[in-house]
């Protein structure tokens, strides 16, 4: 079976981990690298939790990038109410013994989309902004990108003003150059993702696997739930990130639809936000295949296979 190749843009995170414990060991998947940005946390404290996580699951050899600390153009924002004043609350890691490799994020972008033969695809679960530097630092790896898979937007409501989400909205330009450069995107907005709740019986269910995955979910969890249910009022936390990887792996749990979607750089109440034509109103060509259903129940059945393909401690 030929593996998907891809890298990962993220900025762990607690759903960000998650996704990076199912991208790292899944057979059908080849992660050829994690590349970080600032978002949830300071660029310091993200690249330090993808080189934790991925030491704990014994992932150590894929390699971290770290990336741009701020957003192309607009002002830097965190999420420290949900993800804690170190990105990663929650768990307690050994000793740091991983750190990111020599290079910038979009450099290591660059090199690996351009020595590729066009089959790589490049998943953001953060601000889009390592990938759309790298855009315009190299318009050519346009070409080379398979195809972009993130984490972002909706097509209703958002979660950092009524309009936007918040990895649309922390970097709204970069954004804007990934979703216009032209090569096939597809979007897991909070429309979905709000449907995937880890409440406590998923989190009980997920213990019951007891492995050192299944633990660092466990704890992943308990910060995360909590911080949910204390902004959002969730009775679970929505797990976002993962989405776009079981997508990857089981594309049938995810509902799709074409439409043309633009982002909103206007610097108004709208700002940020993924203007997603669902009904075909402007009669403007698609531009972004948009996610607006998940089988919820196959995608727990996926994440606790990810959790168990980590074996026994
Ligand atoms: O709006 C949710 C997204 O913002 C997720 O990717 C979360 O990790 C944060 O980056
Ligand atoms: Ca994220």
């Amino acid at each position: 079976m030929e593996k998907t190749k891809l890298i990962l843009d993220c900025d762990p995170g607690h759903d960000d981990a998650v996704a990076i414990l199912l991208a790292a060991n899944a057979p059908a998947l080849e992660l050829l690298g994690v590349t970080v940005t600032a978002g949830n946390q300071t660029l310091d404290n993200t690249s330090r939790n993808a080189c934790n996580v991925l030491s704990w699951l014994g992932k150590g050899e894929i390699p971290v990038y770290a990336g741009c600390d701020r957003p192309l153009v607009r002002d830097k924002m965190i999420a420290a109410d949900i993800h804690g004043s170190t990105g990663l609350d929650g768990p307690v890691f050994p000793p740091r013994t991983k750190f990111p490799e020599k290079g910038h994020a979009a450099q290591f972008l660059i090199k690996t989309l351009m020595a590729s033969a066009g089959d790589v695809t490049v998943v953001t679960t953060g601000p889009m902004t390592n990938l759309g530097l790298a855009l315009r630092l190299e318009p050519r790896i346009a070409e080379k990108i398979r195809q972009i898979v993130l984490m972002g937007g909706s097509y209703t409501n958002g979660n950092v003003t009524p309009a936007a989400e918040f990895n649309i909205i922390a970097d709204p330009e970069a954004a804007h150059i990934c979703f216009s450069c032209g090569r096939p995107v597809v979007m897991m907005g909070l429309d979905v993702t709000r449907k995937v709740l880890c409440t406590p019986d998923v989190v009980a269910r997920m213990a019951k696997v007891n492995n050192r995955a299944s633990r660092l979910f466990v704890d992943l969890m308990g910060h995360f739930c909590r911080t949910q249910k204390e902004v959002f009022g969730w009775e679970g936390g929505p797990l976002h990130d993962p989405v776009t990887i079981a997508w990857l792996l089981r594309p049938e749990l995810v509902q799709l639809k074409g439409m043309n979607v633009s982002i909103d750089l206007s610097h108004g109440p709208s700002y940020g936000r993924t203007n997603c034509d669902y009904f075909g109103y402007l009669g403007l060509p698609e531009t972004a295949r948009v996610a607006v259903d998940i089988d919820a129940g196959g995608f727990w059945d996926l994440v606790e296979a990810g959790l168990r393909s980590y074996g026994e401690d």
